[in-house]
């Protein structure tokens, strides 16, 4: 844990993800004294504000955030400042260095992933990049390998591996760590969880909303992009993966897992019915919003076991899963969104996955984010997919319906 103060810097501070996860977290971490003392956090927008027009704007959305009197509220609410500024104002980001002082700085990135460049770039060029300060990138990292790799590019001029925290909030999710905990314990189990004894996995990720709204966002995305490349993969990765020795290991072992993907077979792609009609979706839209394909492993632990993945929106139930099923007919359920963690993850007990991203990076854990070498091999896999998808026509479902 840090002792001296930080400077938390976000981009993207009025946005739908800032308002409803990292700012609530922020104040998590400040009541559970994570945050250390005299920590300041600075929201970087565009709109012309105050630094009391953004704290007027962000109190509610600290409503949920139980447990906290309206004193510590208000404490919490005086350490925030506001920049205004567009990503590629010079200006803004001088205004932004006066604020930074010599604390250690973490720059988090809750904007639209095109402009990762331009902010990667200002601040290099800015000098504010300090051996100390760390990065925070919010999923999706590239639309595909070739994007990927030159924002990976652009990055690595400003800042060291050992800055990055490329995030995918399923590693924090407890459920997720359940299932390397489970197999470390279970030694049965685990010596099961090969082709001798597993029939399939499945891997799936349902939900019960909708876009909510975000047609601009998902049109280009789809649920392959938004889900099928990071969460989804990922859970299958920690269920898939040879348990490493050391946890230092755990991103290089997740990658392994990915790198050892069959080309997957795209065995469905849906559209929810009404999806076309919402706003800035266009009206022949051939985006998913809901896909299933199914893979194999080349190794030999997996050797002809089916993997069939599977995500989608406006579903009938909300489930994270994965599914073990045995020769035998015995079955294995992980549940992602449920229980506790088995295994404390730390003293402090913040329990929310978006505290836990702030709380790691802090302490530089980085076996709770994604290493390029994910970022790579699940573009690999899902770029591969995508060629394919002319030759599956979209079937329609009906929302709240079970596929
Ligand atoms: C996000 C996707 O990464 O994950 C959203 O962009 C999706 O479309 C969300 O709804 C699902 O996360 P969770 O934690 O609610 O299962």
């Amino acid at each position: 844990m840090t002792a001296s103060p930080i400077t938390f810097v976000l981009f993207g501070a009025t946005g739908d993800l800032a308002q409803k996860k990292i700012v609530p977290a922020l104040l998590g971490l400040f009541k559970a004294g994570i945050m250390p003392q005299g920590s300041r956090i600075i929201a970087f927008s565009r709109r012309p504000w105050t630094d009391d027009d953004y704290r007027h704007f962000i109190a509610p959305s600290l409503e949920s955030v139980r447990d906290i009197s309206e004193q510590d509220k208000k404490i919490f609410l005086s350490t925030l400042y506001y920049v205004q500024g567009t990503f590629d104002d010079k200006a803004a980001y001088e205004r932004l260095k006066s604020t930074i002082n010599n604390t250690q700085v973490l720059f988090h990135l809750a904007i639209q992933p095109e402009f990762y460049e331009i902010v990667f770039t200002q601040l290099g060029q800015l000098g504010v990049v300090k051996q100390d300060s760390k990065i925070l990138i919010e999923k999706p990292f590239g639309s595909n390998i070739e994007t990927a790799l030159q924002l990976e590019k652009v990055l690595q001029n400003y800042f060291h591996e050992d800055q990055m925290y490329r995030i995918d909030h399923y590693l924090a999710k407890d459920g997720l760590w359940n299932i390397i905990e489970t197999r470390k314990q279970d030694e049965a189990l685990e010596s099961r969880l090969n082709a001798r004894f597993v029939q399939s996995v499945e891997v799936r990720l349902f939900e019960k909303i909708d876009i909510q709204g975000r047609g601009e966002f998902y049109e280009t995305i789809g649920a392959l992009r938004d889900v099928g490349q990071n969460h989804v993969l990922e859970m299958l990765a920690v269920s898939a993966m040879d348990l490493p020795e050391t946890i230092i290991s755990m991103p290089q072992a997740r990658a392994d897992a990915l790198k050892n993907l069959k080309p997957g077979k795209l065995l469905m792609r849906g559209q929810y019915e009404g999806y076309r009609h919402e706003q800035d979706v266009k009206p022949e839209s051939q985006t998913e919003t809901y896909f299933k394909i199914e893979t194999e492993h080349h190794n030999k632990r997996w050797l002809g076991v089916p993997f069939i993945i599977e995500g989608g929106k406006a579903l009938d139930e909300k489930k994270a899963e994965v599914v073990i099923s045995f020769k035998n007919g015995n079955e294995k359920v992980f549940n992602i969104d449920d229980g506790k963690r088995l295994v404390p993850r730390s003293l402090s007990g913040v329990g929310d996955a978006y505290e836990i991203l702030i709380e790691k990076a802090l302490e530089g854990d980085k076996n709770y984010f994604v290493s390029i070498d994910e970022i790579i091999a699940s573009w690999k896999f899902i770029d591969e997919v995508l060629k394919n998808v002319s030759t599956v026509p979209l079937t329609f479902y009906k929302k709240g319906s079970a596929l």
